[in-house]
């Protein structure tokens, strides 16, 4: 996934650039680049690695110069180095283009046009676009016109932005399967890959849709499909502030959020909670209520972190809503012919909206008939729009690669969801009531948690040269084993694994000396006494435990030999709170040994490749 910013209006437009690449760099960080046009001529510079190196390469910020376009990399086709860099060229270094996707017809293309004499100075499959323009540019001498015709050629996916010295007053952006969003200001506009870029110069943004063509001048702009048709699109206002995409005092993005999390699921829940009635509303649902009533099964399909949550979601719905749940990695339900039913219900979970085998899944999932809701964060995203309904969990914007209050919100989701359903079904008002007074709770209860980060850096310290981890955990917080081995390996780059607690048994235990570490989520629910078994089965082969239990557990101090409490709640939101000392438990270590833990080494923030 890669970050793009364009910019044509009336400031110097290489700041603007900069700036937008560095909140962008979350997406992609491989390298960067800016191309913009000066003295009639349009100037690129690049450079692999992080945009302090693109930032060496720029002699003048104050150039006289307006119109212009940037790329921070995720690498997909090429290695990161300067050549496979965006923006690239056409032979004539009269148009450059900056491209988000992937081009699945590249070597075809590329044959094609290398017989046509074009000549390449890249690896990537990106590079075929620009040629491509530039072929349809000889026939056609209009840009947009260009550009139209060059995206019928692509198969796969693009986000583009286009500027030249051809047509010197004027951007050219497209979209079909990359989210591009276009900022519209007082005699300017923006274009961004995502809101963070240009938030701080306008909240007024037009979401472009799949085969829009945008024609981009200071003053005004113009939508075409690719099939040449006119298209108007809605202005929509970004209720978020520029503070919401800064570190707020904290070192990294990812500590932010995670103590950000007693907000975020408060915003999660906001207007959502009748508790007179035991019961919640959620508007995105209302059209489709009847259908989720009726549904003989609920396919929650995400990936990573998501798919942690889906994991407690199935166990969340079937215990209270009582519907079967399955749930599908998305990369491999997409490929596996699934057998769809016109009343099953597929629940796409992700934070980004964009990771790309998700939103696959759902595109096959409506072509077999099946009915798609959304449960994302980003407020328009690709999943969002293509669903047919759906709920965001308002955690805000996620900035760190490693996902954190997301994980709660979207689990303080599927508990709202549970309650809709169940409610409808035979979940008691009584415990109805019960749930969502506890998801008011939980705020207050994960700030206390949050008070125990020196706690959890002390056992960083103890752990962090640790060559691998267990996590161990049963039933709802089997899935919080999953994502807190996750969190652990993302960021430090250890090697983690998460397992049913039962499981241990059946082979891994083999794995168990004083040299390592298990962590056991151990709290005081209906599989404790099991979990002490496991406890003991791991203490009697020299492990060193470390315990997630509940504050007025008072026996488990003397099994294991290092225990972070945690307040008591239902058993269906305990993942809530056990997941947050793994998250700063991961973090802690990942910054002893020096690690990039907003960024870090071959991840991105959303995965919008296959
Ligand atoms: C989680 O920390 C990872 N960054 C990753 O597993 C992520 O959860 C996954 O790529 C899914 O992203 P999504 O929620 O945006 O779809």
């Amino acid at each position: 996934m890669c970050g793009i910013i364009g910019y044509i209006g009336e400031k110097k437009v290489i700041p603007i650039l900069i700036n937008g690449l560095k909140r962008l760099e979350y997406r992609g960080y491989d390298s960067s680049g800016i191309g913009y046009l000066m003295k009639k001529k349009v100037i690129v510079n690049k450079a692999a690695g992080k945009i302090s190196n693109l930032e060496k390469l720029i002699s003048d910020y104050d150039e006289d110069t307006f119109i212009g376009i940037g790329h921070t990399r995720w690498s997909t086709h090429g290695a990161p180095t300067n050549e496979n860099a965006h923006p690239h060229f056409d032979g004539g270094a009269r148009i450059a283009l900056v491209h988000n996707g992937i081009v699945e017809n590249y070597r075809t293309l590329k044959t094609k046009l290398k017989d046509l004499g074009y000549q390449f100075t890249s690896e990537t499959d990106s590079e075929v676009i620009v040629h491509l323009i530039s072929y349809f540019y000889e026939k056609e001498k209009s840009l947009v016109e260009a550009v139209r015709l060059a995206l019928h050629e692509i198969e796969g996916t693009y986000g583009i932005c286009v500027v030249s010295s051809l047509e010197q007053d004027k951007i050219i952006a497209a979209r079909k399967g990359s989210p591009l969003i276009v900022g519209i200001g007082e005699n300017e506009h923006f274009v961004a890959s995502d809101a963070p870029a240009i938030l701080e110069y306008t909240n007024n943004v037009v979401f472009l849709e799949d085969g829009d063509v945008a024609e981009i001048y200071k003053d005004h702009f113009n939508l075409k499909s690719l099939a040449n048709q006119q298209i108007k699109r809605e202005v929509e206002v970004l209720d978020l502030d520029i503070s919401t995409i800064e570190k707020g005092g904290f070192p990294h993005f990812m500590l932010k959020e995670i103590f950000e999390q007693p907000e975020s699921i408060q915003n999660s829940i906001r207007g959502r909670i009748v508790l007179s009635a035991g019961n919640v509303k959620l508007g995105g649902l209302e059209h489709v209520l009847d259908d989720l009533i009726n549904s003989k099964r609920l396919i929650l399909t995400a990936c990573g972190t998501s798919w942690h949550a889906a994991l407690v979601g199935e166990y969340m719905l079937e215990q209270y809503a009582e519907i079967p749940v399955e749930v599908e990695y998305a990369s491999e339900f997409r490929y596996r012919n699934p057998i769809l039913n016109r009343n099953d219900i597929v629940v796409a979970i992700s934070q980004s909206g964009e990771t790309a085998d998700t939103l696959a899944a759902i595109r096959e999932s409506k072509k077999r008939n099946a009915t798609v809701l959304g449960v994302c964060n980003v407020v328009g995203s690709s999943i969002a729009r293509e669903s047919q309904a759906g709920v965001y969990i308002h955690a805000g914007p996620e900035i760190g690669v490693a996902s954190t209050k997301a994980f709660t919100s979207q689990l303080a989701v599927l508990a709202l969801l549970t309650v809709l359903i169940g409610r409808r079904k035979n979940l008691s008002f009584g415990y109805g009531e019960k749930i969502c007074q506890e998801l008011l709770n939980l705020p207050k209860k994960i700030s206390q948690i949050l008070q125990k980060q020196n706690e959890i850096e002390e056992l960083a310290q103890q752990f962090y040269q640790a060559p691998n981890f267990l996590y161990l955990g049963r039933g709802y917080n089997f899935p919080v084993a999953l994502e807190g081995a996750l969190k652990l390996k993302e960021i430090s780059y250890i090697h983690a694994e998460g397992y049913p607690a039962a499981e241990m048994k059946h082979g891994p235990i083999a794995l168990v000396d004083e040299n390592m570490p298990i962590v056991f989520i151990a709290t005081k629910d209906s599989t404790y006494e099991k979990i002490l078994s496991n406890i003991e089965e791991v203490k009697a082969r020299k492990g060193k435990v470390i315990a997630i239990a509940s504050e007025d557990d008072n026996s488990i101090d003397s099994i294991v030999d290092h225990v972070i409490k945690v307040p008591n709640t239902l058993e269906m939101l305990s993942p809530i709170l056990t997941i947050i000392p793994l998250q700063l438990l991961a973090y802690h270590i990942a910054v002893k040994k020096g690690l990039n833990v907003d960024q870090p080494r071959n991840l991105a923030k959303s995965v919008t490749v296959e």
